[in-house]
């Protein structure tokens, strides 16, 4: 019984395999409620009476997946791809998407092979013969993918009523339209349209759809962020254009967990696994550099070494600026306030320039510690120690936090060669033998640890 088992919109009808207190498809806020199909009477469906449930006895939802043979897509997806689900791929303009897009309908070709299926391309952005060209670069066969240059979205059903679908991908929302809703592609109203119209074919045939988004560069561009409530999935990939290194980032799952990353790397045929990000993210770096900290951050359960950059300089302006590029800009103001306040690192005339390198986002609070210790480094014109890592989250009075997970993020430092750490510590009888790991309370004393040579000048000019 429970395999045909599904949820339904009391007012519009569509079906999901999944219960979800409002419908996708007509914005309905009523609940779907649960109905299964009768043993008797295939084909038609029933509610299903509910009764409570003891959580203990609830099952374990197991939802079939299509998983890719690319293990660093799956694992952001949660494990594959859940048939009938809709997933938005959303991204600066240039980063990539289009690329990935095009990557996975070609294994979504292979993950499907046996039922027969073909993906349907439908790309308003490029003509077919740039597709083509992209194809052959990224040396795909493109045996069972179709492209369809159209983008009216009730055409493009039409297109696809008599073919066996395994997956739809539309790149991008921006450019598609449908006719019988007013205003032209890309508008809210039209991407809001288009995307409910396909959510609702995706649920009503169980074929999952794939859809790019661009986002502008204040990240406020009204189409993505209405998507983002209306589709099952949200992956973001982010990355400098002009470097190799890219991340996708999972932000919401219907099916899994998020804030599990994939570290890719845009090479001359397309974008590559990465089996060891940290080292890549480490590659360009040198020791003895000044404005300049390793730190361990966790995303979603791998823990990932990066280097943060600082820079400062004289201001000519009578509002010393801050800048920040991977990291929150207000963030950024408040650690600069706590050290020149708590730790006498005097900022006042000081323009500040932060950067996180290989064009990761890190909102990880433990980062606080680099971005501190580089700003120190870069003010005092000494470089860290080397082969050091720093991680810990700081609180207005520059007291150092702990920081979760410990173990696993020295695990990391030391398979890379680190040999020393300093970390705020909640757990005093925390051990680690690898790495000599220095327990600090407080900036004062990370800077203390982390730059003796500072502390050898600032005793010279004292005396
Ligand atoms: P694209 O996927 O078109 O980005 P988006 O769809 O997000 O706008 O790709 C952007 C860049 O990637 C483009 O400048 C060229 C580069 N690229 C490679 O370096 N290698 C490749 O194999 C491909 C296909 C693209
Ligand atoms: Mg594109």
């Amino acid at each position: 019984m429970k395999d045909s088992s599904l949820f339904a919109c009391v007012d519009c009808g569509s079906q999901s395999p999944r219960w979800m207190g409002f419908c996708p498809s007509c914005g309905s806020k009523e609940p779907l409620i649960e109905v299964y199909q009768q043993e008797s009477r295939r084909g038609s469906w029933v509610l299903k009476q509910s009764e409570p449930l003891e959580l203990s006895g609830i099952e374990l939802d197991d939802y079939p997946r299509i998983v890719f043979p690319d293990n660093e897509f799956n694992r952001v997806l949660g494990g594959g791809i859940v048939p009938g689900s809709v997933i938005l791929l959303a991204g600066d303009p240039g980063v990539g998407k289009s690329t990935l897009l095009l990557q996975s309908a070609n294994s979504l070709v292979s993950a499907t092979n046996s039922s027969g299926g073909k993906v349907f391309y439908v790309s308003g952005e490029e003509a077919n013969s740039q597709i083509r060209m992209r194809a052959d670069r990224l040396g795909l066969s493109g045996r069972n993918l179709f492209l369809l240059d159209e983008t009216e979205i009730d055409s493009v059903f039409s297109q696809l009523a008599d073919q066996i679908v395994s997956a739809l991908v539309i790149d991008s929302i921006q450019t598609v339209y449908c006719n019988s809703h007013p205003g032209s592609p890309g508008t809210v109203g039209q991407i809001r349209e288009t995307t409910r119209r396909l959510i609702n074919w995706a649920k009503s045939r169980m074929i999952p759809v794939l859809i790019a988004g661009h986002v502008t560069k204040d990240g406020e561009v009204a189409g993505p962020r209405i998507l983002e409530h209306m589709v099952d999935v949200v992956l973001y990939l982010e990355g400098e254009s002009f470097g190799p290194l890219r991340i996708l980032r999972g932000i919401k799952n219907r099916f899994g967990s998020t804030g599990e990353v994939a570290v890719f790397q845009m090479e001359e045929d397309g974008l590559k696994e990465i089996a060891d990000p940290s080292q890549a993210l480490l590659s360009g770096r040198s020791n003895g550099q000044i404005g300049s900290a390793v730190v361990s951050v966790l995303e979603g359960t791998r823990p990932l070494l990066v280097e943060i950059q600082a820079l400062t300089v004289p201001s000519y302006s009578s509002i010393p600026r801050r800048i920040a590029t991977g990291i929150d800009v207000n963030r950024l103001v408040m650690l600069s306030a706590v050290l020149d306040r708590r730790a006498g690192i005097q900022l006042g005339g000081q323009d500040i320039i932060v950067n996180v390198v290989g064009g990761l986002k890190i909102t990880e609070p433990a980062i606080d510690l680099g971005v501190v210790l580089a700003i120190s480094s870069s003010v005092k014109g000494v470089p860290l120690i080397d082969e050091m890592v720093v991680m810990g989250e700081i609180g207005l009075a520059g007291e150092v936090r702990g920081v979760s997970q410990l173990g696993r993020r020295l695990e990391e430092s030391s398979r890379l060669g680190f040999k020393s750490a300093i970390a705020g510590i909640a757990d005093l009888s925390f051990q680690f033998s690898q790495i000599n790991l220095s327990k600090v309370d407080n900036i004062s004393e990370a800077i203390k640890i982390g730059m003796p040579r500072g502390n050898l000048l600032a005793d010279l000019e004292n005396s």
